[in-house]
């Protein structure tokens, strides 16, 4: 059966789209398959492991539940999102220094909801990182690394170091190819 596709307005890591998507499709769907924005992974593809988790508005957001039209009118930052012209955003910095990512499956989605820990709050107690992060499964790592990384990311930040608002930045606005792609068509990764 034919999808029903339709021009969304979105804005997406600073920069302004309008792009045709099927009606029917998440919010991950549409930056997987639609922008090519692959960088937030499907995993359990229901709400349950937070790979897939992406900026809304600065909020941690489960891309894979949520429909694509109600991510218009609101900035969607993904892990493509996080690095500027600088170089990548701290955490990335730190992921990579302390050994953070194994597989890197959920790497995106935890850097997401650990980017806006940070900027709530440059100096969360290992508590605060582990409450943040609870929705973030991973299945390698044992966690330890992975707060660490946190926990050094916010003491770049504290010193100006690095970071960018979690809500994401304009950048030139520009006109997205209309697309249409199954998710059949492409991998999970
Ligand atoms: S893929 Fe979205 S929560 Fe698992
Ligand atoms: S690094 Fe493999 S699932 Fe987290």
């Amino acid at each position: 059966m034919e999808s029903t596709i339709d021009i969304a307005r979105l804005v997406v890591n600073g920069d302004r789209l309008e792009v045709g998507i099927p009606t029917h499709y998440t919010l991950l769907e549409a930056l997987r398959y639609v922008l090519r924005l692959t960088g937030s992974k499907q995993g359990c593809d229901k709400g349950d492991c937070g790979a897939c988790t992406v900026l809304v508005d600065g909020v941690p957001t489960l891309s894979c539940i949520m429909p694509v039209w109600e991510a218009l009118g609101k900035r969607v930052v993904t892990v493509e999102g996080l690095a500027t012209a600088e170089g990548p955003h701290p955490l990335q910095d730190e992921f990579d220094l302390n050994g953070a990512a194994q597989c890197g499956f959920c790497t995106p989605g935890i850097l997401c909801s650990a980017v806006a820990l940070l900027h709530e709050n440059p100096a969360p107690s290992r508590d605060e990182i582990r409450e943040a992060l609870s929705g973030n499964l991973c299945r390698c790592t044992g966690y330890a690394k992975i707060y660490d990384a946190v926990e050094a990311a916010g003491a770049r930040i504290r010193e100006g170091r690095g970071g960018i608002n979690p809500e994401g930045h304009d950048r030139t606005p520009r006109r997205h190819a209309r697309t249409r792609r199954s998710p059949d068509d492409q991998g999970t990764r």
